[in-house]
């Protein structure tokens, strides 16, 4: 982006922590880059780095086919941090020694130093770090030094300030490297000279003026879906261009309670920004009669949904551009663990297909951030917390939540059962801890006993996780009597549920989701 500064690149090696460097950066107020470690030298230069970390990596640096940067990163000039596989490399690619450890070093170490300055500037002389290694160094190439131990680490943080270069077999970026934060801001601030230009203030400014000149005078449509991220690329295109921009809100009848209102509150009557609400319940609940098996549903929601998007967006007459909430880890070219480089790309899958179609170019203003950046944006634009702060949800909504058929009355049995559990939830101040929290009805009835009456009702069952990223999940533990009153409440004032259940399955195993 333009009139960031210069961004500080992760060379990324296949580690599963290289977007949390990144991020970890940019929480420092400079930008930063995830580019896959094969990039040229000359493609380097040209993003014109202050500064270039090399991440971790999965493969050992004698390894069949371990992944390598092009040896003239070396000489661009530019201070290099190395992490864990990182310094390995650098290591052994500038003459120095490294050999397989008879055992793999992992978990808690704490780092003692005698430094003060650069890297390890304001960091305990004792600090603790988080190690995992397989490979260690035994000999430092020329010009280096040794700056920091641990126990079994003689090379844990190692230096040649003439190159500004340094290493360390520790993840600084783990939140176990307590000091971590701390280290690499220095390296960024101190060592690469980087100053606080990366916020989100900063960032309204550069992408409004960005949108302006990508647009013109011409016509934006937008697709609000009530998420945080159509939420907010709607908020922002609206600050920059004002009533060039159109949404399109489709209530599909799988929405939580209560959404459809928040949605024209926020955007029609607090921003006032051109809003089409197109109410397609019926449509979706009739096309979806009789269907069970969870990716037929998801077929018919998504193929629907375009359906019904570009009916409406026909009716607006031409429009130039298409906004998506595309975020920057759906950009990120990644490597694959086998260190083969491989490109993924998630499209958004409820408007696949659309531009093409309708000949529109596409707007992605959000395709530089990572989604704690997009909330802060959000705040910073205005969005209440309801919208910005909101737990994701799926495209397809309540209709992969409804296990089994999904009728009109069982999806509004699960939207109430969903709002108390989130409302007990954010009552005892717990809604931020978690990453999602959700409801699923199942297909299976109980028995039960409620006064002095036998029922035979639906059974529902409660989730919540929490995670980094969404690939993987661990459930929250909650307090017992959180979970106790959420499921009074649920059988007492939800008609048809009267049974609760609470999953505890991680992912992998299990999904998030249900369906
Ligand atoms: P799973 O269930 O695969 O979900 O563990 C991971 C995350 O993705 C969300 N999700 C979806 N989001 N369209 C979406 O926009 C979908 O079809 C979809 N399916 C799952 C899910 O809620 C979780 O946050």
């Amino acid at each position: 982006m333009q009139g960031a500064g210069q961004p500080i690149v992760v060379l990324d090696f296949g580690a599963q922590y290289s977007k949390l460097i990144a991020r970890r950066v940019r929480e420092a107020n400079v930008y930063s880059l995830i580019l896959p470690y094969n990039i040229p030298a000359e493609e380097l230069r040209a993003h014109q780095p202050a500064g270039i970390i090399f991440s971790g990596g999965p493969a050992g640096v004698h390894a069949a086919g371990a992944p390598k940067p092009d040896p003239a990163v070396y000489d661009l000039g530019v201070p290099i941090l190395g992490i864990c596989y990182g310094v390995q490399l650098f290591a052994d690619m500038l003459g120095g020694k490294v050999e397989r450890a008879t055992a793999r070093e992992y978990g808690l170490a704490h780092l003692e130093h005698g430094d003060s300055k650069g890297f390890l500037k304001h960091i305990a002389p004792k600090t603790q770090v988080w190690m995992s290694h397989g490979d260690r160094i035994t000999e430092l190439p020329p010009g280096f030094e040794v700056i920091g131990t641990t126990e079994h680490s003689p090379y844990a943080a190692i230096a040649d300030a003439k190159r500004r270069c340094f290493g360390v077999q520790f993840h600084p970026e783990v939140i176990h490297t307590v000091e971590g934060t701390k280290m690499l801001n220095n390296f960024v601030h101190e060592v690469c000279g980087c100053k606080d230009s990366w916020t989100m203030h900063n960032f309204v400014d550069q992408a409004v003026d960005e949108i302006r000149a990508a647009v013109g005078k011409k016509k934006v449509l937008c697709g609000l879906s009530g998420g945080v991220d159509s939420s907010v690329a709607a908020a922002l295109i609206h600050k920059a261009i004002g009533d060039q921009l159109t949404c399109v809100f489709v209530n599909n009848g799988l929405l939580r309670l209560g959404e459809d209102e928040l949605v024209q509150r926020v955007f029609r009557d607090h921003f006032h920004i051109n809003l089409v609400y197109v109410d397609a319940e019926k449509l979706f609940l009739d096309a979806l009669q009789g269907v069970t098996e969870p990716e037929r549903k998801r077929k018919i929601i998504g193929n629907l949904f375009v359906e019904v998007f570009e009916q409406e967006a026909t009716k607006l007459g031409h429009m130039d551009f298409l906004a998506q909430g595309t975020l920057y880890p759906d950009v990120i070219e990644s490597v694959s663990a086998t260190g083969g480089p491989s490109v993924t790309i998630k499209s958004h899958h409820n408007v696949g297909g659309l531009p093409e179609k309708m000949n529109m170019a596409l707007l992605e203003p959000l395709r530089e951030l990572f989604k704690d950046e997009v909330r802060a944006l959000g705040r910073e634009l205005g969005l209440p917390n309801e919208v910005v702060g909101r737990h994701p949800f799926p495209g397809p909504g309540l209709g992969v939540r409804v296990v089994g058929e999904v009728t009109k009355e069982r999806c509004d049995t699960l939207r109430q059962a969903d709002a108390i559990f989130i409302d007990e939830i954010r009552k005892h101040g717990l809604y931020d801890a978690i990453w999602q929290a959700l409801v699923c009805l199942l297909p299976v009835r109980s028995v039960g006993v409620q006064g002095d009456e036998r029922t035979y009702e639906e059974v529902c069952s409660l989730r919540a996780v929490t995670s980094e990223d969404a690939m993987t999940a661990d459930w929250y533990r909650f307090p017992p009597e959180v979970l106790q009153r959420v499921a009074n409440r649920i059988c007492n004032e939800v008609k048809h549920i009267n049974r609760v259940l609470y999953d505890v399955t991680s992912k992998p195993p299990g999904t998030i989701e249900w369906e």
